[in-house]
């Protein structure tokens, strides 16, 4: 049933304000909409001038990862009800902390997809590929960095990390989780290279452990699981 949903929206224009600054709507939404189709509702009924993200809508293109509440979530995965917008709670939103605010909702991902560069995000490996068949990986192998593979470099990790916020160098949790995904595929041999970028200052051990960048993932990799088996790796070789 449709009900009054009140969205408290941090907005920035930089050709018309001089710093951010906050805006209320309030529409008809029902508790089971997610927070994407409520910002939609603002955008086409009430401010076209509003702007943010967004493409799939279903969880997997990692267009729409916006501070909800004061957690990053992806809006298309976020009901009105589990944020209490159906009982008559504001619901905050904002663009992610530690990306610059290019508009309303929109931050500059650039620097994060260069850190993502930064770890060489593809398989590497210098012997000539089987004639007939493709490189063979056992089952167990496979599971070794299997949940990292379900990575949709939305950013919510990395901007839910204060290392990341402080640090503009840090390469961060979501390059970090993409470098596990290669260092662990018995197929590659980049392993050395990736752990040797790792190591820099800027590297893994700038993690302090927080657990935010766990917390906020949406497709429920163990972010910080995966940080300390880089660490592993380099310290010890296993
Ligand atoms: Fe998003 Fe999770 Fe990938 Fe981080 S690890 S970029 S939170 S999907
Ligand atoms: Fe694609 Fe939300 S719009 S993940």
């Amino acid at each position: 049933m449709a009900t009054q949903v009140t969205l408290k929206i941090l907005r920035y224009d930089p050709e018309r304000d001089k710093k951010a600054h906050f805006e209320t709507y309030t529409v008809d939404a029902d508790p089971l909409d997610r927070i994407l189709d409520v910002l939609n509702t603002v955008k086409w009924y009430n401010d076209g001038s509003l702007t943010y993200r967004r493409s799939c809508a279903h969880g997997v293109c990692g267009s729409d990862a916006m501070r909800i509440n004061g957690r990053n979530r992806l809006a298309c995965k976020v009901l009105v009800r589990d944020v209490g917008g159906d009982t008559g709670k504001k619901i905050q939103i904002e663009p992610m902390l530690g990306f610059k605010i290019l508009k309303d909702l929109v931050v500059d991902m650039d620097p994060f997809f260069e850190k993502y560069k930064s770890i060489k995000p593809y398989l590497i490996n210098y012997e000539a590929a089987p004639a007939s068949s493709e490189r063979y990986q056992s089952q167990e192998d496979r599971e070794i960095y299997d949940e990292t593979t379900k990575c949709i470099l939305c950013g919510a990790c990395s901007g839910s990390c204060p290392p990341y916020w402080a640090g503009p160098d840090f390469v961060g949790p979501a390059a970090i989780v993409n470098a596990h995904r290669f260092i662990f595929d018995s197929r590659d041999q980049g392993g050395a290279e990736r752990l040797n970028i790792l190591g820099q200052g800027e590297g893994v051990f700038r993690c302090r452990t927080i657990y935010n960048c766990t917390d906020a993932c949406p497709r429920d990799i163990p972010v910080t699981k995966a940080i300390e088996q880089i660490r592993r790796a380099m310290l010890y070789n296993r």
